[in-house]
Parts: structure tokens; sequence; C-alpha cells
């Protein structure tokens, strides 16, 4: 089968590394992926967003499977295009993806089902966000309706803070389209967590938990990012907890869509905050996370370019998935200064040092002409160990981050720190 993989990073060269082990595989494409993707795959000179080249290099390349890694392509129609010439992919249509491009469709969608999430009001108008702010008991997190790249939820302090939040979406525009309609929520206390599911629309398979760490500093400081490391599976999850997330929300969601006529093929991610009184979505993402996809991937025993075909094709039930139970560690080595300006085109050593068995993907990784790779954007590669215990995986993971070096490397010490895995 000749597959094509949309992205360029950590999380896809996770799942170009993940395709490369099917036996089904016959050419592995990436558009336009990055140094580690050219190291296993045919890196193509194409961006994600440039839909009609991807549905043209699909033809071309006589692909079978298109794999999208990113939302933004997925909300801009691209499995649409790709299904109205006859190309499967894994990932879902865009009345699907509105799940994650619309934060007001999917609160609106899991009201009328009653999954469990956060109070909420939506707004198109900006007056009337602030008197329901002014109105509140306490101060409410407040979201940009679209996609945003992570910078469209604040979370306020106080009431002012969330005026000031509404005025710079919905006056300043500071997100464009994207804040003109506004989310304000009830905000929730509590431990968060990824829950990611294979869905061909109507079956569901869970996949291990997740949690990753969205600041850039230690102990949560710092601003968001992308995210600066993630683990898996999060202990201090208990099973009732785990069940009930499954079938009250993951599965919930997913019946909620086929009922209104989005079924929904892929990968489906809520963000959760599990709270004293029982576990809340806080969103819902219509791709892996990144970097959760790189500590849950690692895990799947199963052949996943089969599962990835079982899921365009409505067959997902057909499929038995095992999981390891191994732990997994991952930590993003970052350029210095990101999220905010940084430099790039440093030289990256040691890479070849690392350990057997210990995974490097990269994210923000270029390859120059005589074969050395170079840092080329904010997250640079994803370092990611596995091990029968978290403790072990953890510093297996550290151990072999010393290896690495490029100027101005940063990465958090605290990734998977026991106190924060802890069962509480
Ligand atoms: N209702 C809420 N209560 C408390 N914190 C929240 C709430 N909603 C979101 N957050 C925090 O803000 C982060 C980003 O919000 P999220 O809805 O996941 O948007 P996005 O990932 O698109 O930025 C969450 O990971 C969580 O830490
Ligand atoms: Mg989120």
């Amino acid at each position: 089968m000749n597959v094509l993989l949309v992205g360029s990073g950590a999380r896809e060269h996770a799942l170009a590394w993940k395709l490369r082990q099917s036996p089904k595989l016959t050419g592995l494409f990436v558009a336009p992926g990055n140094a580690g993707t050219a190291a296993i795959a045919a890196n193509l000179d194409l961006k994600a967003a440039d839909l009609d080249g991807v549905c043209r290099t699909a033809r071309d390349h006589r692909v079978d499977l298109v794999i999208v890694g990113p939302e933004q392509p997925l909300a801009d129609g691209l499995v649409d295009r790709l299904a109205v010439q006859g190309i499967a992919a894994f990932g879902p249509a865009q009345a699907a993806a509105r799940i994650e491009s619309s934060k007001a469709f999917a609160k609106d969608l899991i009201r009328r089902h009653n999954i469990p999430t956060a109070a909420f009001a939506t707004f198109m108008s900006r007056l009337d966000a602030r008197n329901y702010v002014l109105g509140l008991a306490d101060a409410p997190v407040v979201k940009a309706d679209g996609l945003a790249a992570g910078k469209g939820a604040i979370v306020c302090d106080t009431r002012d803070e969330a005026l000031r939040a509404v005025d710079t979406l919905m006056a300043d525009e500071a997100l464009g389209a994207a804040g003109r309609t506004v989310v304000i929520e009830e905000k929730l206390a509590g431990r968060e967590v990824s829950a990611h599911a294979f869905t061909d629309g109507v079956a569901v398979a869970p996949m291990p938990f997740a949690c990753d760490y969205k600041r850039a500093r230690d102990g949560d400081q710092g601003p968001n990012t992308g995210g600066m490391g993630a683990y898996s599976p999060p202990a201090w999850l208990d099973e009732p907890t785990e069940r009930f997330i499954h079938q009250h929300i993951t599965e919930a969601t997913v019946q909620a869509l086929f009922q209104e006529g989005a079924p929904f093929r892929g990968c489906l991610y809520p963000g959760l905050m599990v709270t004293d009184a029982g576990p809340r979505a806080l969103e819902f993402n219509c791709r892996f996370g990144d970097p959760e996809a790189q500590v849950i991937l690692p895990r799947l025993k199963s052949d996943l370019l089969e599962i990835c075909w079982a899921v365009a094709n409505n067959r997902l039930g057909d499929v038995a998935i095992e999981w390891s139970t191994d732990a997994c560690v991952g930590v993003v080595l970052a350029s210095g200064g990101y999220p905010d300006d940084y430099e790039t085109g440093f030289p990256i050593s040691g890479l070849a040092a690392v350990e057997p068995g210990v995974l490097v993907f990269h994210a923000g990784t270029a390859l120059a002409d005589d074969g050395s790779v170079a840092t080329a954007g904010g997250r640079v590669l994803t370092v990611v160990a596995t091990a029968p215990t978290l403790a072990d995986a953890r510093a297996r993971a550290y151990r072999n981050v010393q290896h690495i070096h490029f100027s101005r490397c940063h990465y958090r010490r605290d990734i998977a720190a026991p106190a924060q895995n802890a069962i509480q």
C-alpha cells in the first residue's frame, strides 16, 4: 500500500516510524516532513496547506491512503476533496472536523447530548459577552471559537481579566476571525488528561491515556507552548474513571456526531479535566496530539497501517488492537526563546549516541547538503523512552537527552516527575 502522510512535526515522524513497521506498506511519502522523516520516507516539497497539491500528488504517486497529521487541512476540507477523487483518508471530513475547528459547535453538540463539560455560553456580540462576565460569580475561561494554535483559551483569575480577554479577542481581533465568536466557560479545577481513540464513525477503539505539559518551563511556569513533553499511562487515573471517559465522553461524542450526520473517521482526542465531580470535556481535537502521539504510538503493538485502513473503510470493528503495558516518556527539546522569538540553523550533534531502543522524533529539523541535521523550528526533537515503569522510562529519556546538543537548546526537567504522577 502507498501512503501519503501530511504534516511536518514530531507527531508525523512518530506516525511515519510506526507505519514503517507494517508489512503492508510499500511507498511512504511525507508532505513536507522533516529531517527525521527523510531517513525513513520520501519527503515531498509540498505544504500541508496546499490542498490541491496534496490531492494531485496523491493521484500522481498512486497513493492508496492519505493520513492527515495536523488540524488545519482537516478543518479546510482536505478529506472531502480526497473523497471526491476516490482517495481514502485517515482523518475526519470537514463537517466532523468542526468538533475541533469550532469550540461553539463542539460545546453545543455535547450539551445537546448530555456529555459532561463545563457550563458555558457562546457570544457573537462583545457587549453581550461583557455583560455575561459582569454577571458571573467567578472568573471564567474565555475561548476563541476557531483554531488558534493553542493561543485561543485564556484562563482568567479575575473578572477584569476576563473582560480584557473578551476585548482582545472581539474588539482587537488578536486572533482574527477565530475570535469573532467566543465561548465563556466555567473554570474547572482538577487534573488534565488526553484521551485518544480510533474511530470509523461507529466503532470506537480507545488508545491509552496520556498527559502533556503545555507550559514552557518547569513547574508549569512560563507561556503556553505546543507541548514540552508527555507521558503515558497516567497511574493516577483509576479504571472506573477511565471507563466513564470512554463511555460517556469519547463514545458518546462519536455517537452524537454520527446521529447529527457528521460521522467522524480518524483519531478523536478529547481533552479532559478530571474534577472532584468526575471527568469533564474541555475540548475536542480531530487528530493526534503532539506530543501525545510520540508516547502513545510506541505502545501500540498492532499494525498502525491496518488500523488506519480499517478506519478509512468503516471496518474498525474487524481489527484487534493491542497495547503494551510499558510506560513511555517523551521530552521535547526546543529552541531557546520558543514559543517567542528563537533562532534556527544550529547544527545538532549526538543523535547517533542515543541508546538503541530510545526514539528521537524530529520536529523542526532540516537536512543540510552534507547530510548533517540542523534546527529549523521552535520544537526541534522529542526524545522518547519506554520501560516497564514510568520512573525507568523517565530516567532513560533524560539520560539520552544528555547525548544531544545544539546551541540554545531548552527542555523541561520535570516531565513525568514522580510528584506529578502520584496517585492522590
Ligand atoms: N473550563 C476550563 N477550566 C479550567 N481550565 C481550562 C478550561 N478550559 C480550558 N482550560 C485550560 O486551558 C487549556 C487550553 O484550553 P483548550 O480548551 O484545550 O483549548 P486549546 O487547546 O484549543 O488552546 C487547557 O489545556 C486547560 O489547561
Ligand atoms: Mg487543548
